[in-house]
């Protein structure tokens, strides 16, 4: 039995599992989320696996208080502050450019983060005791509708995850509209449980991204897709040939023993584990992107788990579009 009406000894123990690095499913008034500590990448990296997403996306970050925002977020605009001041707590993500706190994983490479304060008590509770931040998607595997129940959870993923807060039936029951305020214009990601004409009044007229929401696209297309700018290629087995005069570098799954005639090696997981992998995935990505590198080589990783989405961003990187993709977006993730 993992699911627990949503009592203050219950949260108390799903926030304790939170600290220890856990998966805790939780109720907001959108939607049920999957929670982990945000500032923790391997317990981020756990969320991608339950949800066996084909790839990496952003997540948003639970927040209990604005004031936290500023550790999170490094430029907090006068936008930002006035739809704070008249929507939060409640169904409006803000997303803003990051801090160093914020880890890789959390914002799959990207530069901005979303953060979002849930009005539901339970997760305000939970985000309180837990004492960290909780990033957390809708609860729900690839390719299902987002949960707005306990039991909806427990169905879906329920054998997954450490703990399961009963909250009751969600009242808003769609997602969060997403503002993407990183930009002179502000532009609406993904409308949600605040109308938009709402948002309208306080801070004028939106822009709504054509990109993402009027036509299914594939990620890669997304206007929050990160790529190195250092050309990558990926490379089977064996260190690829080495072109004189050319600085380059690796990325490899697991500890490499041999000397490697490269000017950079970043090791995704020393012992070769998924999970790690993935949570290191995109910080090593951006220090060789940073070493003013010719190229980068990527060893490819096993595609079980994990796997599979940090090969999903690698073919991304290397500019070759992964066919998978195209069953993404026109059902829910
Ligand atoms: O209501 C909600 O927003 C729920 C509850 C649990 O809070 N959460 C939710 O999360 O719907 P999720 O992961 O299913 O959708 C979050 C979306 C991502 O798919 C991505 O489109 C967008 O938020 N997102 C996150 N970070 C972003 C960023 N830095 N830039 C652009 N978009 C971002
Ligand atoms: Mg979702």
């Amino acid at each position: 039995m993992k699911l627990f009406a949503a009592t203050p000894q219950a949260i108390r123990e799903a926030a304790a599992i939170i600290q220890k690095g856990g998966l805790v499913a939780f109720p907001t008034e959108t939607v049920y989320g999957l929670g982990a500590d945000a500032l923790n990448s391997l317990a981020v990296a756990r969320i991608f696996e339950v949800k066996n997403r084909p790839r990496f996306d952003p997540l948003i970050v639970h927040i209990a208080d604005p004031s936290s925002i500023t550790k999170l977020c490094s430029v907090v605009d006068s936008r930002a502050t006035k739809l704070t001041e008249r929507f939060w707590p409640g169904p409006l993500t803000l997303v803003l450019p990051k801090t160093q706190v914020v880890p890789d994983i959390v914002t799959a490479g990207l530069p901005s983060v979303a953060v979002r304060m849930p009005s539901h008590t339970v997760a305000l509770e939970l985000i309180r005791q837990a004492r960290t931040p909780i990033a957390a998607p809708s609860a729900n595997p690839f390719g299902y509708l987002s949960p707005t129940t306990a039991q909806h959870v427990e169905e879906q993923i329920g054998e997954k995850v450490d703990f399961i807060l009963d909250g009751g039936k969600c009242t808003i029951g769609i997602e969060s509209t997403i503002i993407d305020l990183t930009g002179k214009e502000p532009v609406i990601l993904r409308p949600g449980g605040l109308a938009i004409e709402e948002i309208e009044k306080v801070i004028g007229k939106v822009t709504i991204s054509s990109a993402r929401w009027q036509r299914p696209l594939s990620p890669g297309q997304l206007p929050w897709h990160y790529s190195p700018r250092t050309p990558v290629k990926i490379i089977a087995g064996a260190p690829a040939e080495i072109i004189n005069g050319k600085r380059i570098g690796l990325l490899a799954f697991k500890s490499v023993k041999e000397k490697l005639p490269y000017e950079v090696v970043e090791v995704l997981s020393p012992a070769g584990d998924l999970r790690e992998a993935a949570a290191n995935f995109f910080s090593c990505l951006h220090r060789l992107d940073r070493a003013g590198l010719d190229i980068i080589y990527a060893e490819p990783v096993p595609e079980t788990g994990l796997g599979k989405a940090i090969m999903d961003r690698l073919h991304k990187a290397a500019g070759k579009r992964d066919t998978r993709q195209n069953l993404s977006k026109t059902i829910g993730d």
